[in-house]
């Protein structure tokens, strides 16, 4: 139910279209903060629902939690975050959609030097990492960001 004394988390969920589970999920990890009400029920702002489009939208992008939880955590905390608000955190999405894309247009082009190739080297092929011995040369996707799995 919307009021002026907060939202219902069954008001949410059918604003959203997210599941009540997946509402108090997402308040498990920090993304949303209601409080309880006299009768100790949850209750959300107004602005959670735009919150939630955010969440939402950014895990389209491929943004973990985590990374959500931290876009989040920059929006004002002592006001109802504005439209601008709202605008500026949504820059990052381009900025994150460009680097993925160059990271698959590296991929691509590693795919195509195996589509003629065909030998599956363990030692050399770069979509081949066995043992996940790239993990030795230190986080993240380490032959996409450029080291060679002969080194
Ligand atoms: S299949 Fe030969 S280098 Fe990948």
């Amino acid at each position: 139910m919307a009021s002026s004394h907060g939202l219902s988390i069954g008001y949410l969920a059918e604003r959203t279209g997210l599941a009540v589970s997946a509402i108090r999920y997402y308040e498990a990890q920090g993304l949303l903060e209601p409080w309880r009400n006299a009768g100790g029920q949850r209750r959300f702002h107004r602005a959670d629902l735009r919150r939630l489009s955010f969440v939402m939208i950014a895990q389209k992008f491929g943004f973990t939690l985590p990374e959500i939880r931290e876009q989040l955590s920059s929006l004002p905390g002592n006001r109802t975050p504005t439209k601008e608000d709202w605008a500026r955190l949504s820059e990052g999405f381009r900025v994150h959609l460009d680097a993925r894309i160059a990271t698959l247009e590296k991929l691509r082009n590693d795919l195509d030097g195996c589509i003629g190739c065909g030998c599956l080297s363990l030692p050399s092929c770069a979509l081949y990492n066995a043992g996940d011995r790239a993990a030795k040369k230190g986080q993240g996707p380490r032959y996409l960001m450029g080291d060679s799995p002969g080194t």
